[in-house]
Order: C-alpha cells, then sequence, then structure tokens
C-alpha cells in the first residue's frame, strides 16, 4: 500500500496580469454574465471558450421553474460551442459570475462537478490541455487544464 499526493499548480493573477488574449476572454465571460436567466438564484455566471478556429463562444447560466432542468453557464457554453462548430477545438475557457449584490464575486467561483465532467469531455476531443480560468473581482486563478480540475474523473476507454 502506498499513499501518493495529487498536486494542482494554480497561478493566481492580477486582472492587470493577464495577457490581452486572456483579459479578452475574460471580459467575454464577463459580459456573459450580463446574459444570465437567473430567476431563481439572481446568481449570474459567464462562461467564454476559445477555440482553435479563432472564434469566441460565450453563454450563461439558464434557470428553469422545474429547477434540476436549469443549466450552468460551463455548460450551456460547452455544449452549445461544440454543436456551433463541431470541427473546433477548445484553448481556454473562462468563468466569471456575479452575485446576489450584482457585483462581480471576490474569489472567483469553480465548476461544479458535472460541468467538470462535461468540460473534460471536450479537452479530451482537443488532445491537448485546455486553460481554465477563474475570475474574481480581486484575482483570477489558472489552471493548466480542466482535467486538473477533476482527478479522477469518469473515462470511459
Ligand atoms: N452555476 C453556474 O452557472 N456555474 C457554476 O459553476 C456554479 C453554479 C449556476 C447554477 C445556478 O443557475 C446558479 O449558478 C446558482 O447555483
Amino acid at each position: 500500500m502506498r499513499t501518493f499526493d495529487i498536486k494542482i499548480p494554480v497561478v493566481e493573477a492580477r486582472l492587470d496580469e493577464l495577457t490581452p488574449a486572456q483579459r479578452e476572454l475574460v471580459n467575454e465571460a464577463i459580459e456573459a454574465t450580463t446574459r444570465s436567466y437567473a430567476p431563481y438564484s439572481h446568481f449570474h455566471v459567464g462562461a467564454a471558450i476559445r477555440l482553435d478556429n479563432g472564434e469566441t463562444v460565450s453563454g450563461s447560466n439558464q434557470e428553469n421553474a422545474a429547477y434540476p432542468s436549469g443549466t450552468c453557464a460551463e455548460r450551456t457554453t460547452c455544449f452549445y460551442a461544440h454543436s456551433r462548430y463541431p470541427e473546433a477545438r477548445f484553448e481556454t475557457i473562462a468563468i466569471a459570475a456575479r452575485g446576489t449584490d450584482g457585483e462581480l464575486v471576490a474569489d472567483p467561483i469553480s465548476p461544479c462537478g458535472a460541468c467538470r465532467q462535461a468540460l473534460l469531455e471536450y479537452e479530451t476531443l482537443a488532445g491537448h490541455d485546455v486553460e481554465v480560468m477563474l475570475v474574481g473581482r480581486d484575482r483570477v486563478f489558472i489552471l493548466p487544464s480542466v482535467r486538473s480540475t477533476l482527478p479522477f474523473a469518469f473515462a470511459e476507454f
């Protein structure tokens, strides 16, 4: 028997430390929060995915009176991205959220387990790491891959 540690390298950056391309994607995710439909939680999440064909796709959480029927911003966005551009591969995803006060959350939120699993599918399709940027008002966490957010993910091989 042995014990091993799983380590995740996380870069913490201020918005002004990001590259112009990163900043642009972050802005798209923030903008997408304004298109969220969240009359029940009042929690507005936006995501933006940069594809290798140069396109960027964004989306937001869409709630429903039958609560479990709603979807998170990450799944809205990754499903739309792949249905709109099935040949394109994901490069980076940025995720932002505004709380019930309407302000960007100070600390970044992190995708739920179901969204991690959904995003992982597209990282696997891409055949390379997809950078994950979690956007807060005061700081951004940059993770190297979707896989790093979901150790022991389910995969059917
Ligand atoms: N939500 C997202 O869109 N993404 C996340 O990463 C976490 C939660 C949504 C689901 C629901 O519409 C609202 O935020 C409150 O949970």
